[in-house]
């Protein structure tokens, strides 16, 4: 995994990243500086009472169970401490900015909440609400453990660990029905990567063969950011310099217009009211056949398998088209507030997160590629040990997705999902006049990175 070439979050700090004014309201509960708590002897206090709110997006088929793995094996370390799930629906965590920030104000900060490393924790941060997480990186030796680039990736432009990572998916995927494509006698490539000649051929052929109101792909983009998700695999398929410069601040019209015009493509192929459903309905009438493919991270996994699908069997996957040798990195955090409640026990649950009984449970559950490199590969079925694979070949090139929050800030990534689902529902899907749009959005949020993905 050549993840040290995704450097920079050193510099987020010199990005303009806008914060929320959480700091200009009193909380509360006052808050806790981490350099005067004594982190090792809270974690190995287990007779503590307390209450732990935990905050998370994970509501879809399969990944309430992963969360719920975690919850009881909190449970089991501090079984003194009420732990409180609460799911914020939507997914991708764009409500959950929000969600906080309405919680803080109202002077009842999550003690913990999930959250993305990179651009998506520095409104928090700079609204001074996160409790710096060094210490637990330290007790858990998470250094060593992490896999390699994790670390830096999760180190905020202050220098500190603010986040526990917990899990990590794959976002450049495809899913698709085998069943669908059996029955319509269309081929299906012996290769999971496939090209774009191959993809539009297979687009070609569906659109052909099946029957009125069915459709070869849906994009379930409700919420906005499936839409966006699309848009980032296309940019990267299209091209990895476009990617890499669109994510620092060098954008232009031209080349996102590019992008745009591939996406108006695609659009000829999906479903007329995908925006009327979420990603995890429309996942359900992929299972049902009414749409062939679906194109969205590897979090759909567990989501199939509570839907009784099985890999090889009844779903496959295709590497998004143009994106070979590439591992589209959407990584999921636990982060603790410093003015909550129980800080303390907000801090017992990050580190719960990264011990090796949670990591199994959860990594087996949720289907995701654990961040810590002493998770078994047992753990995994077969698909997540392929992605783990490919993610720890020194050959893959990773990049980091700004739907997920990692490379853009958060501002710039809702304005993008929202111009971006405009895009994908309006009835001519003008390239060159959304290609603006989405450039002012990074504009007016200052977008300047210094990410390395190609040589
Ligand atoms: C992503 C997250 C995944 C999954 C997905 C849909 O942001 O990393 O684990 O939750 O949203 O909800």
């Amino acid at each position: 995994m050549k993840l040290k070439k995704l450097c920079a979050l050193a510099l987020a700090a010199a990005l303009a990243v806008s914060a929320f004014p959480l700091s200009a309201l009193a909380a509360k509960n006052p808050k806790k500086n981490a350099d005067e708590m004594d982190i090792p002897a809270i974690l190995e206090d287990v007779d503590e009472k307390g209450t732990v709110n935990v905050y998370h997006w994970w509501t879809a088929g399969g990944e309430k169970d992963a969360i719920e793995s975690v919850v009881d094996g909190f449970k089991e370390v501090y079984g003194k401490i009420k732990a409180k799930s609460n799911a914020i629906p939507g997914g991708a965590g764009g409500a959950m900015v929000m969600k906080v920030k309405v919680l803080q104000q109202a002077g009842k900060s999550p003690e913990t909440f999930q959250a993305h490393p990179g651009q998506e924790i520095e409104p928090y941060l700079q609204s001074g609400m996160l409790l710096n997480l060094n210490q637990v990186w330290d007790y858990a030796n998470l250094s060593e453990r992490a896999l390699p680039g994790l670390e830096q990736l999760c180190t905020a432009s202050d220098g500190n660990k603010y986040i526990v990572p917990i899990g990590i998916h794959k976002s450049n995927v495809i899913f698709y029905n085998i069943h669908v494509f059996e029955e319509l006698g269309i081929e299906i490539p012996d290769h999971e990567d496939i090209t774009w000649d191959e993809f539009w051929s297979l687009c070609d052929q569906l659109a052909e063969k099946m029957p009125e109101g069915s459709y070869p792909i849906d994009l379930g983009d409700r919420k906005g950011w499936p839409a966006s998700q699309v848009f980032e695999d296309i940019m990267l398929g299209t091209d990895p310099q476009i990617y890499e410069d669109f994510i620092n601040g060098n954008y232009n019209v031209e080349d996102v217009t590019k992008v745009l015009s591939t996406y108006a493509k695609l659009m000829d192929y999906v479903a007329p009211d995908h925006s009327s459903r979420d990603w995890y309905e429309a996942s359900g009438q992929v299972v049902a056949g009414t749409y062939a493919m679906q194109i969205m991270g590897a979090w759909m996994q567990p989501l199939m398998t509570s839907m009784g699908q099985e890999y090889g069997k009844d779903y496959g996957i295709f590497t998004f088209p143009g994106t070979e040798g590439w591992f589209g990195m959407c990584v999921d955090g636990f982060v603790v507030s410093n003015d909550s409640a129980d800080v303390n026990a907000g801090v017992r649950w990050a580190y719960n997160v990264s011990t090796p009984e949670v990591q199994t449970s959860f990594s087996a559950l949720k289907e995701s590629i654990s961040p810590y490199s002493d998770t078994p590969d047992d753990t995994y079925c077969e698909l997540t040990l392929k992605f783990k694979n490919q993610l720890t070949d020194g050959g893959t090139k990773v990049y980091p997705s700004f739907t997920h929050g990692t490379a853009l800030p958060w501002s710039a990534s809702t304005s993008l999902q929202t111009q971006i689902q405009e895009f994908a529902t309006s009835s001519d899907h003008d390239a060159e006049y959304f290609a603006n749009k989405i450039v002012n959005v990074l504009k007016e949020a200052s977008v300047k990175g210094d990410w390395n993905l190609v040589d």
